[in-house]
């Protein structure tokens, strides 16, 4: 790897190292868990010439869903899968707890629910991604539109800058509200504690199930970083 790759060209690095990763542990039964944004898309596409090699995947997203059966990726119902080995997807932020925000592409709550039902959860992201303290990125919370009013100002009262993001139906049909000028202290307590407002779905903190590999692709080569 040289200092001239760009921020596409690392996410396709990390793709291709998550690919290596977990080749030689796919089997005839394998059931993957697939994640969903640019990063995530990247990890398909090299997954389609390997299909022989496993018998499908659980997406977290309808868009992942698509582009996973394009490529003859046989794409199963969660409920009928039970645990899935492995877990891949991006991230928005990613801190040394292997803790991260994600959501920017709106489908956090699908992959906070995939990611429960993994063993291990490998997180790949270009460098940009990798920060000390989680916040810088707006923290997305999905919310039932009927209480978006009322979460927004309970998030107000947490400290953060609530906006609604306009336009935007999840996968679930709910709403996303993006919390601006909110950095983390504590994102175990701070995701709990998002999770009690009545009305919000789930928030984009990823930390009581955090990732457990870390993928980072930096101008100086593959980090691969583990806490357990
Ligand atoms: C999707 O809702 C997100 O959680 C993505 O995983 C996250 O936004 C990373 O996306 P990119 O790989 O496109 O940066």
């Amino acid at each position: 790897m040289n200092q001239a790759m760009n921020q596409d060209e690392l996410k396709a690095a990390v793709a291709d190292a998550a690919i290596a990763e977990i080749k030689s542990q796919l089997e005839k039964d394998t059931i993957l868990g697939i994640g969903t944004g640019s990063t995530a898309n990247l990890f398909i596409d090299r997954l389609g010439p390997l299909r022989h090699l496993f018998k499908g995947a659980v997406a977290s997203s309808k868009a992942s869903a698509e582009r996973l059966e394009k490529l003859g990726i046989e794409v199963f119902e969660l409920n009928s899968v039970g645990t899935v080995p492995f877990y891949i997807d991006g991230a928005d932020e990613v801190n040394a707890n292997l803790h991260m925000i994600k959501g920017g592409g709106a489908a956090l709550t699908r992959e906070k629910i995939v990611a429960a039902c993994a063993k291990r959860f490998i997180c790949i992201a270009d460098g940009s991604k990798y920060v000390p303290k989680l916040g810088t990125f707006p923290l997305p919370v999905e919310v039932i539109p009927m209480a978006r009013s009322y979460v927004a100002r309970e998030l107000v009262a947490l400290g953060a800058d609530p906006v609604y993001r306009q336009g935007v139906i999840t996968d679930n049909g709910n709403q996303i509200i993006d919390c601006y000028e909110f950095m983390i202290d504590d994102p175990v307590a701070m995701e709990a504690r998002i999770n009690a407002i009545v009305g919000v779905v789930t928030n984009g903190l990823f930390a009581a199930r955090g990732a457990d590999v870390l993928i980072l692709g930096k101008a100086d080569g593959i980090e691969r970083i583990t806490l357990r």
